[in-house]
């Protein structure tokens, strides 16, 4: 009998302005080509002004989700039928996913870098110092304190948006976290476990930038991550390797939370070695 022929792919996708850096559709179709998914994942860019009736075309279309990146994060909460627990906390969606017909609106950055981290270690009782205070340390913040992380320390160049994130983490999760302001090389404390940058410093083109630490602090028995993906092996990365500590790179991050996004469209768990082999591709490395 002849094979059933079906030329209408499952649409997800990523909204976003700019996009044309992003390098989401690599991985993700990587892995839809891995799994014999018949899948599409599209890169649109979307001005906030039209954010509205971009989400709405994905209704009409019958989009099985979409990504959200910079400037709609924040905004397209407006347009979705329901919140996730973290995306609820962080008041910030990156991934939206249609439930039988409602969107709801998903957090999967924080819970990348999360699946990340404990391939390296166990997260319950960690003391952690996190350096940034914008999106994505929201996210990892929030994350790791529903993981279970003990302490959390935010350190960030403007003290405004540093405090808040602590505030939030200490009246919405049951971690302990401060805030302390950055001035000069800091020194991290003997008995810190895991040392993130969630800052941009260090994304390209600005490669040789790396956040103030003294990096005479740092200690082999001391995960330091990253979440800078372009290049992933950031000063920052490199002065921890040479001090001893296991590192995660920003790719570590946004395969995971990439491996997630799948998995709530498409209930399939894709292979994360071949999105991070499709980067490593792009990327050249
Ligand atoms: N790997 C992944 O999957 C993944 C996912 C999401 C984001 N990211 C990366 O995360 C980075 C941050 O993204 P975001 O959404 O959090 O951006 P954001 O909301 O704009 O926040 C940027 C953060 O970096 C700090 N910062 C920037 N330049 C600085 C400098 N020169 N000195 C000290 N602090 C500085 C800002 O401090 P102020 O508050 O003082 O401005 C703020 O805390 C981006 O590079 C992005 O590529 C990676």
């Amino acid at each position: 009998m002849a094979k059933e022929l079906n030329f209408k792919q499952e649409l997800v996708g990523l909204f976003g302005k700019p996009v044309a850096e992003n390098p989401t559709q690599v991985m993700v179709e990587a892995a839809f080509r891995h799994h014999h998914l018949d899948w599409r994942y599209l890169t649109m860019e979307v001005d906030p002004s039209d954010l509205g009736d971009a989400v709405k075309g994905a209704r009409a279309m019958g989009l099985r989700g979409f990504n959200c990146t910079i400037p709609h994060k924040v905004a397209v909460i407006k347009h979705l039928d329901g919140l996730g627990e973290s995306a609820e906390v962080m008041g910030a969606v990156n991934c939206v996913v249609n439930r039988g017909g409602r969107f709801i609106g998903e957090n999967t950055d924080g819970k990348g870098f999360v699946t990340a981290l404990e391939n390296i270690t166990d997260i319950r009782g960690k003391r952690i110092v996190i350096f940034g205070a914008g999106g994505a340390a929201r996210a990892i913040g929030v994350e790791l304190a529903i993981a279970g992380a003990s302490v959390i320390t935010i350190l960030n160049r403007s003290s405004g948006r540093g405090e808040e994130l602590a505030e939030l983490l200490n009246t919405r999760t049951d971690v302990d976290a401060s805030f302390v302001p950055w001035k000069g090389d800091f020194a991290v404390p003997g008995n810190i476990d895991v040392v993130v940058n969630a800052t941009s410093i260090g994304l390209y083109p600005d490669v040789d930038a790396r956040p103030a630490v003294d990096v005479g602090s740092l200690r082999p028995n001391m995960v330091v991550a990253d979440v800078i993906p372009n290049p992933p092996e950031t000063r920052f990365i490199q002065d921890a390797q040479s001090a001893g500590c296991r590192v995660i790179d920003g790719l570590g991050m946004l395969v995971n939370q990439g491996v997630i996004g799948i998995e709530y469209w498409t209930g399939i768990t894709p292979d994360a070695a071949v999105m991070r082999h499709a980067l490593e591709e792009v990327f050249g490395i």
